[in-house]
């Protein structure tokens, strides 16, 4: 099992579930939340306001809608606050506690956006090594049947520090 790295909408991926980078409200924003929530239709809302919301690095799963994805796992990611403040443990939770949830609906396909590097300011260098590596190894440790994650990465400089990252992580990846 490797990992994808591609550049695109995520929105447009038909997967079993996209991942969607949330706020604690869990009741929609912008960047990639407000693309999904677009693309999702009003029903997404409607389901997201019976979740309670939910804290920094927990994830929660609703129907996809209008989404060619079945399935939006939501996450919400660390604000950068320099480093210090446990955001590289939380973001890695982010990742780790959405593979799980895919893993226990068995999802065969589970597409990623780079959680925290837009509007909350996580810096995407350290940012993609955190997700690489966590995707890496619950993939050998915990995936238990093939399971297909996608890295989607909306510009073409992010896709290009993924694919560095992986190099230089020696992570297994595909393009
Ligand atoms: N497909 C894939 N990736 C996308 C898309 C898209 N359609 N739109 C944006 N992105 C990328 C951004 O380029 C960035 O790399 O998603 C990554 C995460 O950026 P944000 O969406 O700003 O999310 P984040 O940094 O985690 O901040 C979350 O922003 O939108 C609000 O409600 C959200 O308050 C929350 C905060």
């Amino acid at each position: 099992m490797s990992i994808k790295i591609i550049q695109g909408d995520i929105t447009k991926l038909s997967v079993d579930a996209i991942v969607n980078a949330a706020n604690p409200s869990l009741l929609g924003g912008g960047g990639v939340d407000g693309a999904i929530h677009r693309a999702a239709g009003p029903k997404l809302l409607e389901e997201c306001k019976s979740l309670g919301g939910a804290n920094p690095g927990q994830a929660k799963i609703t129907h996809g809608y209008d989404l060619p994805a079945r399935w939006v796992i939501h996450t919400v990611g660390p604000l950068w606050r320099g480093g210090k403040e446990g955001e590289p443990i939380i973001l890695k939770r982010c990742y780790e506690n959405s593979l799980c949830i895919a893993r226990s609906y068995e999802l065969r396909s589970i597409a990623f956006p780079s959680i925290s590097t837009g509007a909350y300011g996580y810096p995407i260098e350290e940012a993609s090594e955190i997700a690489l590596s966590t995707i890496e190894w619950f993939l050998e440790n915990c995936a238990y049947y093939e399971m297909e994650v996608i890295c989607v990465l909306h510009n073409k400089r992010d896709y290009e520090v993924y694919i560095q990252t992986a190099k230089i992580l020696g992570i297994d990846y595909e393009v």
